[in-house]
């Protein structure tokens, strides 16, 4: 057996009028369920997928890295496999976040119209928790999650504002992994996984566009501390993924230094060479980055980003 538990509440709320009050959210849950697919027959599992065609989803598709271009090619092609394996596991990972996120939606706003979306939203998260256990076993197998992320899902989930968790789910990260989305298409060859991403992307849009929806109409609602409460959630939301590091918890080092072991690359060098990349600002410029290119824009879109905030977005080079 494999789990934790942590402590979260939520305040349940019972809402007894039942007609539609946000016309938008009760639209976007007609088209949720218009939308539903089957995670075990709307995917060609009975394809073959080809190693050499799955390519490194964790890159940029750029130049690659000294240690990558030094191996032979099968060797090139196990590395990509794995690697892609290890991001795809983080994202398994995060849509059973985002499940167990959604569950807590349903109980905690205020609105008939919220619940019933959020109900399809739980289902969406399902199918999308399915896919990705199944396919990342076409790959290597499944890793365990980076503490940051961790840190970022348990933020949302331990999160006494309701208006926090549709922030830090539905706005943060739904937008970064419709972000990282768009990146792995530009990647993969592989037919059944774009499939994959094809109609998780799909169920993912929704759940931006509830977020949009949502938090438009009632960010300008709430009270001031609240509302600096949120703004303030926003910004460590979106710089825990990223500055927490992502550390093996038993202590063991970067999870892909086993990975590079088998293959016979040394780590350090795999470090170094990742050092003096990302220390270069035009590098790091050009890379995809969906926390600037994805999620900023949308926090910028709902307000809040404002006088107290968008300096250390600034700073931290997370204004797109
Ligand atoms: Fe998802
Ligand atoms: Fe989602």
């Amino acid at each position: 057996m494999n789990f934790e538990t942590i402590d979260t509440t939520v305040k349940a709320l019972w809402r007894f009028d039942y007609d539609t009050n946000i016309k938008p959210l009760r639209d976007l849950y007609e088209v949720a369920k218009k939308e539903q697919w089957n995670a075990a027959t709307d995917i060609p599992w009975e394809m073959k997928t080809d190693p050499a065609e799955v390519g490194d989803m964790t890159s940029s598709g750029g130049e690659p890295f000294d240690f990558v271009k030094a191996l032979p090619k099968e060797k090139q092609i196990e590395l990509a496999q794995r690697k892609s394996a290890h991001l795809l596991s983080n994202f398994l990972h995060g849509e059973q976040g985002a499940m167990m996120i959604c569950g807590q939606l349903v109980e905690v706003v205020p609105d008939m119209d919220g619940k019933l979306y959020a109900s399809t939203q739980v289902i969406d998260e399902a199918r999308h928790v399915e896919v990705f256990n199944r396919y990342i076993k076409r790959l290597d197998h499944v890793y365990p999650i980076l503490p940051g992320l961790k840190a970022l899902l348990n933020a949302v989930l331990q999160a006494d504002l309701w208006q926090m968790k549709c922030v830090g789910m539905q706005i943060i990260a739904e937008s970064i992994a419709m972000g990282s989305f768009k990146t792995m298409m530009k990647i993969t060859n592989d037919e059944v996984f774009r499939r994959v991403v094809e109609l998780t992307s799909q169920d993912e849009a929704r759940h931006v566009s509830y977020g949009l929806i949502y938090m438009k109409d009632e960010i300008p609602k709430m009270n001031e501390p609240d509302r600096n409460r949120l703004e303030d959630f926003a910004w460590t939301a979106m710089t825990l993924l990223a500055t927490t590091p992502q550390l093996r918890e038993d202590g063991q080092g970067d999870p892909m230094d086993e990975v590079y072991k088998d293959l016979g690359i040394d780590p350090k060098k795999v470090e170094s060479e990742m050092i003096s990349r990302f220390s270069d600002p035009e590098f790091v410029k050009a890379q995809p980055n969906p926390f600037r290119d994805y999620a900023y824009p949308q926090l910028q879109r709902v307000g809040l980003i404002t006088d107290r905030t968008q300096a250390k977005y600034e700073q931290a080079g997370l204004v797109s």
